[in-house]
């Protein structure tokens, strides 16, 4: 059985740094000393209320979320995703138009990714029955059309600059929620790379890995010494930002960097006075960096979509902008450089955040010892943003329960 830690230690200082060896002694001093700092009640905060582990906190479905790139879904084709768990069959029509359902057919349950696009519907690869773009069963092809089952779920769908976006939650207040601003994308200003994989670990990590820019030691190798100084903090509803500055300390600024900059720089001169600034607007996170003359020079818009059940694998869509310099043709010259570097990057921030994940699951609940207010701020954020009732992760140990975002309204049976 694996002990509980308390979640969240950002009230009283570095001195308790738990452990899960720890984990019983605290818990006798729980029962002894009530107002020990270090007494907290396993899975309690400092006012005793319970706090859900972040790590099972399901992502809110009530967003636009991108579950593919426009060029993976083909013309005349379909195409098969998940959303925590949930498949979800997009398909491009022959006219071009992409729509998506929930991808199963109302016949005998078979993925319908696996049929075929027929004009303006699909039609599933086993005994053909034909839905539309609402989801709607328009063929049986044994059957009078007078006869016609009830088909599936549809969800509402948008495509935009090179993402497509399903609405996985309710859908009636898709509407209401607008799309995400895609940072500079569509600036002409601005030349912009996609990119993104999967990564094995809960969508929670991965934004505390990017805001929390105190990890330049792990980047070392590709960037240097660098020293990064948070300015200040600000919260709002449904979002944290944070500001820094970055001093180079030793070492030469890396050609990707440069790049990002449109121009080199020479060890810790003025790069300390461009700003950094990396907001969680939930669910999706950017990060700007501007200039002393206020000049956006990097702009990157990026979210992780939960795609397994317990998620714990995200699939990470990124688009980063970069400012076109004066002279025309120099970027994309220089581009295959910024790839690599990024890449790179990428790699070492998957690498950590993965080994943070399997972490967590070996220890079977969240021991993180965390000393940045921003962090801490972000933490609370996600949790309040995550799904109600919905708890994630089982199968590490101590928690029984899932509930799933159940796509089949009511009995299936009811629907054939
Ligand atoms: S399983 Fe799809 S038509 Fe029969
Ligand atoms: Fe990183």
């Amino acid at each position: 059985m694996h002990a509980v830690p308390p979640l969240e230690q950002d009230t009283d200082g570095a001195s308790v740094a738990g452990s899960p060896a720890h984990a019983a002694t605290q818990n006798a001093a729980h029962a002894t000393s009530a107002t020990a700092a270090h007494a907290r009640a396993p899975g309690h905060a400092a006012n005793d209320a319970p706090v859900r582990d972040l790590r099972r906190v399901g992502i809110h479905p009530d967003h636009w979320y991108p579950l593919a790139w426009s060029h993976e879904v083909k013309r005349g084709k379909t195409h098969g995703v998940t959303f925590a768990g949930d498949p979800i069959v997009l398909a491009r029509t022959e006219s071009g138009k992409v729509f998506a359902l929930e991808d199963r057919c109302a016949h005998r349950q078979v993925p319908l990714h696996q049929g075929v696009v027929d004009g303006e519907s699909i039609r599933c690869g086993y005994h053909g029955w034909t839905y539309d773009c609402s989801g709607k069963c328009v063929d049986v092809p044994y059957l009078g059309r007078d006869r016609l089952p009830n088909g599936v779920r549809s969800y509402p769908c948008q495509e935009v600059e090179g993402l497509i976006f399903v609405f996985p939650g309710k859908a009636e207040l898709a509407e209401k929620r607008p799309l995400p601003k895609l940072g500079s994308v569509a600036d002409g200003k601005y030349k912009t790379r996609r990119f993104g994989r999967p990564v094995n670990c809960h969508y929670s990590f991965m934004h505390e890995n990017l805001m929390d820019m105190n990890h330049q030691f792990l980047h070392r190798k590709q960037m240097g010494q660098m020293r990064a100084r948070s300015l200040g903090r600000r919260r709002g509803e449904g979002w944290v930002e944070v500001d820094y500055t970055f001093a180079r300390m030793a070492g030469q600024q890396p050609i990707g960097e440069a790049i990002v900059f449109g121009q080199s720089r020479k060890t810790s001169d003025n790069n300390d006075k461009d700003v950094m600034t990396i907001r969680t607007e939930y669910p999706y996170q950017t990060l700007q960096i501007r200039t002393t003359e206020q000049t956006l020079v990097m702009d990157l818009w990026i979210v992780y979509v939960p795609l397994d059940r317990e998620q714990r694998t995200n699939r990470t869509f990124g688009l980063l902008s970069i400012r076109k310099p004066g002279i025309p043709g120099v970027l994309n010259l220089a581009w295959p450089l910024l790839v690599w570097f990024t890449e790179r990057i990428f790699k070492e921030d998957r690498e950590i955040v993965e080994a943070e994940q399997r972490a967590h699951d070996l220890q079977g609940a969240d021991w993180n010892h965390e000393v940045f207010p921003v962090i801490n701020e972000l933490r609370a954020l996600l949790r309040e943003g995550g799904a109600p009732d919905l708890v994630v992760g089982a199968g590490t140990g101590d928690t029984a329960v899932i509930r799933f975002w159940d796509s089949r309204h009511g009995n299936p049976l009811a629907n054939t």
